[in-house]
């Protein structure tokens, strides 16, 4: 099986990750980031895990003629692992243009560019977002697609449309979408993690740069909403847990044993856990008291969403492993090792 993989967005968070994954697993990757949410020393946290230095180049997908050298110097490439998109709810209600342009020109470029070279199959990063505020939960890969609540979430809609339309017309053979809930943690070596640039619009590293005082304090977003402690509820799913889902994805698109063209699983841990709950979690793990404030609610938020995993683990024969309790405390330790003076990020 040839295992040479393109993962596009591969120094950010869940592409580092699954970076890491796939060379544990003997993938011989080649990473395309434009380092606009990321940093170049992300490569270097990988060589210290794997031992092995990936390939990089940095450009930007939405850069053609940029993205056509590249596919034109790098042949052998098996399959593609689309991470690079913007991913912030709150951000892309605020800044729409910037979403529809960065997340669908990317992608149309690289689609485009796997044509050419007939690289045959994707594995895109989706999310639970596409659900919009399900009427019913868990979510299953059958639950009806909704309007989504946000500008980044109508993206990945979008997205996986264009993505069948493209299979459709056979210019593309297979298509395995993931789609994620929320992604949290980082790897267990504290080398590599979640390396929000500027403030952090997700909850959990927000959380981590209160406790240790680069921020002053959490704002929760609402806790008037229709849950047992009135906080929003998510399915928080261990970033590790998630990148080796990747690596059982893309073995099954080259294997050939999808059972569809286009493949859709639900990544998540089952689990609905609210805001409170992340909190006082966090507050055991680090044995120390969060500084927070409860404030008006955010614009885009769906009230509670959690993940029916079923199917992906029955037909991918995957389970999330990692407890939510580890995964705080490794994010906390991330930010700890972060902050200490050996760490150049
Ligand atoms: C979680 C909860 C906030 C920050 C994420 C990703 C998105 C997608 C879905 C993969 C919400 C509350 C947050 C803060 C808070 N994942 N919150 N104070 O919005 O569910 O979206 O998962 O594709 O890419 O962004 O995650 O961490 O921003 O918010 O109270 O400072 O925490 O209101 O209820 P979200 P989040």
């Amino acid at each position: 099986m040839n295992k040479k993989i393109l993962v596009t967005g591969g120094t950010g968070y869940i592409g580092s990750h699954t970076v890491v994954e796939l060379q544990n697993k003997g993938f011989d990757v080649i990473i395309i980031d434009n380092l606009s949410n990321s940093k170049i020393e992300v490569l270097d946290g990988i060589e210290k895990i794997t031992g092995k230095r990936p390939e990089f180049e940095c450009i930007d997908l939405c850069d053609e003629s940029q993205l056509s050298l590249f596919f034109k110097k790098h042949s052998g490439i098996s399959s593609v692992i689309h991470f690079a998109a913007y991913k912030a709810v709150g951000e892309s209600v605020q800044d729409p243009l910037k979403y529809y342009s960065n997340n669908l020109i990317s992608l149309i470029n690289l689609l485009n560019q796997m044509k050419i070279h007939a690289i045959k199959g994707i594995i895109f990063s989706s999310s639970c977002t596409v659900y919009g505020q399900p009427d019913k939960l868990p979510v299953s890969e059958n639950s009806p697609i909704q309007l989504a609540n946000s500008p980044y979430g109508n993206t990945k809609q979008i997205s996986e449309e264009i993505i069948r339309d493209t299979i459709t017309a056979k210019q593309l053979e297979n298509c395995i979408s993931l789609r994620y809930f929320n992604p949290i943690g980082a790897h267990s070596s504290a080398l590599i993690g979640e390396l929000p640039l500027g403030v952090p619009n997700n909850l959990v590293p927000f959380i981590t740069q209160t406790a240790i005082g680069i921020r002053d304090q959490l704002m929760v977003f609402g806790n008037e909403y229709n849950t047992p402690d009135g906080t929003c509820i998510r399915d928080y799913i261990n970033v590790t847990d998630l990148a080796k889902a990747h690596v059982i994805a893309v073995e099954r698109l080259l294997k050939k044993i999808t059972k569809k063209n286009f493949e859709v699983f639900n990544l998540g841990t089952g689990t609905g856990v609210s805001v409170m709950e992340i909190i006082k979690t966090f507050e055991k793990v680090s044995q120390q008291s969060l500084n927070y404030k409860i404030v008006q609610r955010r614009e885009g938020d769906v009230e509670q969403i959690w993940a029916d995993t079923c199917y992906a683990n029955k037909e991918l024969g995957w389970i999330t492993e990692i407890s939510l309790k580890d995964t705080i405390l490794s994010s906390w330790k991330w930010e700890q090792c972060l902050r200490t003076k050996h760490t150049r990020f």
